[in-house]
């Protein structure tokens, strides 16, 4: 197969929790280009900046191949309390990214999304296929949705190739943290592992043929009886190296 070589691959939100394991995985295959709104450590080609300003945007995407998508607004009752800050960051900062991709002839992009997006369909407990419609409950989600549809407006207008990639709960195996710090006892069929995302990021990166896909990301192997996770492995060839099936399930005692 012809794989593609990506020759600078963008990053946003390279700080953060995912963002650290995206610059880490990505960082030995591809040349990068991070930006966040808070320095980010290291010797990369990186800058701080506001993906709600166009001008870093713009900025961000010049001399780059590709493009991934990772920020997002701090998750926080009092910023997702209205929809002023994280329409800034997730909604209008995702338009402009795609718009500087569009620009700055960007052909690739990939889209960190949520599987919350689908949130009243997991919330009835329906198995999760990428043809649900969106069915956000709370303003977070709500932006995911906007983005998702805003990815899918610059693929049919523009051309833009994108990949959309839904994590569930972004947790690390090793100390079985989140990214708030948070050590849990116990897991479930939403745990993904963000080396595990940042592998799929690569994967997609790469992929020969894209046009717009929509990939849910599980890790554990308990998703696949809640979510479509065979185009995920059929497509990009990815496999979970993650699975966090060395921990006891929710509702199983810690130990016994
Ligand atoms: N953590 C999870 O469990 C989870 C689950 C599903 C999806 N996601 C998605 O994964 C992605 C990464 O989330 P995370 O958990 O690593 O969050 P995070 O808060 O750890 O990282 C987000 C980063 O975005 C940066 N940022 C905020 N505002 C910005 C701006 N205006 N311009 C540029 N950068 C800005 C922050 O400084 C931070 O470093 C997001 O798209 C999120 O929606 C996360």
């Amino acid at each position: 197969m012809d794989f593609r070589t990506p020759t600078r691959v963008a990053i946003t939100g390279a700080a953060g929790f995912l963002g650290r394991s995206l610059v880490q995985v990505l960082g030995e295959h591809f040349p990068l280009r991070l930006l966040d709104v808070v320095p980010i450590p290291g010797t990369w080609d990186s800058r701080v900046g506001d993906v709600s300003q166009l001008e870093d945007a713009l900025s961000l995407c010049e001399g780059c191949s590709d493009l991934v998508i990772g920020h997002m607004a701090p998750n926080r009752p009092e910023i997702y309390g209205t929809p002023t800050l994280p329409f800034d960051v997730n909604v209008k900062g995702t338009a402009n990214l795609f718009h500087a991709a569009c620009t700055h002839g960007i052909k690739r992009v990939v889209l960190i999304s949520s599987i919350s997006v689908v949130q009243g369909h997991q919330n009835a407990g329906e198995f999760l296929t990428r043809d649900l419609s969106p069915d956000p409950r709370a303003m977070y989600p709500l932006t995911k949705v906007l983005q998702e549809q805003t990815a899918h407006y610059y693929h049919q207008a523009h051309g833009l190739e994108v990949a959309v990639l839904r994590p569930a709960y972004i947790c690390d195996e090793d100390t079985v943290s989140d990214k708030y710090g948070r050590h849990l006892l116990t897991v479930n069929w939403q745990f993904i592992d963000p080396r595990d995302i940042a592998e799929a990021t690569r994967l997609a990166l790469i992929a020969p043929q894209l046009t717009y896909e929509i990939f849910y990301l599980l890790g554990h192997p308990d998703a696949d009886a809640h979510a479509e996770m065979g185009r995920l492995r059929e497509f990009l060839g990815w496999k979970a190296k993650h699975t966090f099936e060395k921990y006891p399930r929710d509702g199983e005692v810690p130990g016994t």
